[in-house]
């Protein structure tokens, strides 16, 4: 017994101070996330490798600048690249043991995505939040360095809650494609450890008034915001904590008092996925569904005023 405890904080000591870091491969460098994600890399001195796709996609003005600050920085490396594009996500995980995915797509709903086939766009959430994920696991794979993909995603589990709805009609049904990228990485047959997490409502604010709830296995918690902040302090938290491999974490906050003050504490209690996930077609098709009778609903809805004002 006394050497089993032994042993056990000697691994504890390990992975707390003697963790080394390597580089880390990040997809979704520019976005809100990203970036406190990469000032906490920044202010821990880790070695980080970005995905660009700003070579070809000058658009994002906000996005594209954030690049070129980044070109000065020392510890970043800069792979251009996409999410669709498996070569350029090969070059960008070779010499990385983690690679930490906040990419999502931010493509608005677009009317003719009610009578088209638009699942050829690749800012399209099919492509970048699941086919996307199929490519990284892939090129994770060739390279044989990168073992551990940590993902951002959402609660898609829920097809009929309001949020989902609403998040799904603007967002060209983004939460669906982000489970079924989750299914991916957590069915992958190349034995690559993921963690999933899915946070509460992100914001800037700060949490200074509320302390932290994690749940294993996707368990739901009722929803709250969070800061980025929070969230990118917990997936540097998952780069050196080997119980969150496999697992699948929701984070929120609660009152003060009600939680714990810090990631790590809650971390060391995580277990790895047990439970049966539905597979990804049940659940697209009732996120179809739930999105269906909402949009049959709202035009019952706005035929009946415009009736109403019409007729008197
Ligand atoms: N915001 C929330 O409350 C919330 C809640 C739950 C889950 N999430 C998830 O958390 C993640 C990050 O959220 P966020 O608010 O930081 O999102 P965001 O600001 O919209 O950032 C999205 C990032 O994904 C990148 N991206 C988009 N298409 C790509 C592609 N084809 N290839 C490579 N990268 C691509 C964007 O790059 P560019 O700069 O080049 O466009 C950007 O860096 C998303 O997956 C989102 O679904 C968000």
């Amino acid at each position: 017994m006394k050497l089993f405890s032994i042993f056990y904080l000697l691994i504890y000591i390990y992975y707390t101070y003697a963790f080394s870091y390597g580089k880390i491969a990040v997809i979704g460098p520019t976005g809100k996330l990203g970036r406190e994600f990469i000032t906490e890399l920044n202010r821990n001195n880790v070695k980080i490798k970005i995905l660009n796709r700003h070579y070809y996609n000058t658009s994002n003005i906000d996005s594209y600048d954030i690049i070129k600050y980044y070109n000065t920085l020392k510890n970043i490396e800069i792979i251009n690249g996409d999410i669709n594009n498996q070569d350029s996500l090969v070059e960008l995980l070779k010499d990385c043991n983690t690679c930490v995915a906040l990419h999502g797509s931010n493509r608005i709903t677009k009317f003719s995505d009610f009578f088209t086939y638009n699942y050829n766009d690749l800012t399209h959430p099919v492509n970048v939040n699941y086919r996307g994920i199929k490519n990284l696991i892939i090129a994770a794979n060739k390279t044989n360095t990168c073992r551990h993909i940590i993902r951002i995603s959402g609660n898609g589990e829920n097809p009929f809650s309001f949020i989902s709805i609403i998040i799904n009609f603007f967002g060209s049904m983004t939460k669906p494609w982000n489970y079924a990228g989750e299914y991916l990485l957590r069915n992958n047959k190349y034995g690559i450890d993921y963690t999933i997490i899915r946070p509460g409502i992100m914001t800037y604010d700060d949490d200074k008034y509320f302390s932290y709830k994690l749940s294993d296995n996707g368990k739901k918690i009722p929803v709250s915001k969070i800061s980025y902040n929070s969230i990118a302090k917990l997936c540097f938290n998952c780069i050196s904590n080997p119980n969150v491999k496999n697992t699948t974490l929701t984070a929120m906050t609660v009152k003060e008092g009600y939680g714990s003050l810090g990631w790590s504490s809650l971390l060391q209690n995580v277990n790895k996925d047990n439970r049966f996930f539905p597979h990804p077609k049940n659940i697209i098709i009732k996120h179809y569904i739930a999105n269906g009778i909402f949009i049959y609903l709202s035009f019952i809805f706005i035929y009946k005023i415009l009736k109403y004002l019409i007729f008197f």
